[in-house]
């Protein structure tokens, strides 16, 4: 019997027509801005796990220390038969979650990225043969609906991904979160806290130009999706730190003035010599902040746990 089965609920048609309408709305409004999911087709996917590999890039090792220290009282705390992961990526710190709990019976990865579903669906089947994996190619922003897995459920979601979403739509996510869960089933919530600008603005701004390939990635999904003609070269990689909302924000910056041509959309667009788009922005929290979103969305703050040197945290909630 196969343990994997990948379940498409966004159909390729919808992603289009998605995609058209966020670059129809983010580049004819000032000032531009494209939303951060068009990243990762396979390419996008590829480069953020480069990303996760560098010195600079500090939030995933610091969520791997939390993770390995604290796994077995997540384990006793949840007893969770179902693991489900918002925004999986590669599952690979997931790892140590799944070895945890004695009594998983089904995993269940949610991202947009196909390609990073099966690449860590092949990877856990590889080493774990028995475990049940049902993928879902969905975004979690949009009605999720869940299959029909044993109890209780442990939703996890990792990376600071949190961070990614506008105030507003942080706040309209978090509660179709809790409306996923019932009585006894607990959210794992990874956000990556306030420190430091120099540092928060390396780990976005890399030495090597990794993150800048990453950002620039979107024109590359535009051209190729949409018949679109930028050429990534005509564009400079800002990070910056945004005191007021504390958040980095990445933009792409014109190097000269251009004119894009998007046939897809009957649109041509123009952008001044050094004119930005947002394509980002990565929110940094601290607990106070999380404990009242969540509060707002119907949750309780049942355990906060952080990295040595305090850069990250695991927040663990159940529904009140
Ligand atoms: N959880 C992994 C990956 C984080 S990167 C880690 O901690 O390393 C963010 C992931 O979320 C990517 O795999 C991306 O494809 C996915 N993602 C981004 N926006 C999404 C959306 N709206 N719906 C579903 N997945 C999304
Ligand atoms: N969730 C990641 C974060 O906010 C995503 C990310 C890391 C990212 N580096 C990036 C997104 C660079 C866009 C560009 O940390």
């Amino acid at each position: 019997m196969s343990q994997f089965e990948l379940t498409r609920t966004l159909p390729e048609d919808a992603t289009g027509a998605a995609l058209r309408a966020d670059v129809l709305h983010g580049l004819t409004r000032t000032p531009k801005i494209l939303p951060p999911k068009w990243f990762y087709d396979a390419r996008g996917s590829e480069l953020f796990e480069e990303i996760t590999r560098l010195d600079e890039y500090y939030p995933t090792r610091a969520e791997r220390e939390i993770l390995i220290a604290r796994a077995p009282m997540i384990a006793a705390a949840t007893r969770a038969s179902t693991l489900v992961e918002l925004g999986s990526g590669s599952s690979d710190k997931t790892r140590h979650l799944l070895d945890a709990l004695p009594g998983l019976h089904s995993y269940v990865p949610v991202d947009v990225s196909g390609s990073a579903l099966t690449g860590a669906a092949e990877a856990l089947l590889g080493e774990r043969p028995d475990l049940r994996i049902h993928a879902l190619i969905a975004d979690f922003t949009a009605g999720l609906v869940l299959p029909d897995t044993p109890g209780p459920r442990l939703v996890v979601f990792l990376g600071g991904t949190v961070g990614n979403l506008l105030p507003d739509e942080r706040s309209a996510f978090l509660t179709s979160v809790r409306a996923l869960l019932a009585p006894g089933d607990a959210l794992l919530l990874g956000t990556d806290l306030v420190k430091d600008e120099a540092v928060l603005v390396r780990a976005y701004d890399d030495e090597a130009g990794v993150t800048a390939e990453f950002n620039k990635n979107v024109l590359s999904v535009i051209n190729r999706e949409l018949g679109a003609d930028f050429d990534p070269a005509d564009f400079g990689h800002v990070a910056l730190w945004n005191a007021e909302q504390e958040w980095i924000e990445m933009r792409l910056r014109a190097r000269r003035a251009l004119t894009a041509k998007i046939p897809e959309l009957d649109l041509v667009v123009h952008f001044a010599a050094g004119e930005e788009v947002r394509t980002e922005v990565s929110a940094k929290f601290r607990q106070d902040g999380v404990r009242s979103e969540l509060a707002a969305a119907g949750m309780e703050l049942t355990h906060w746990w952080t990295d040595e040197a305090n850069r990250f945290a695991l927040s663990l909630a159940t529904a009140v």
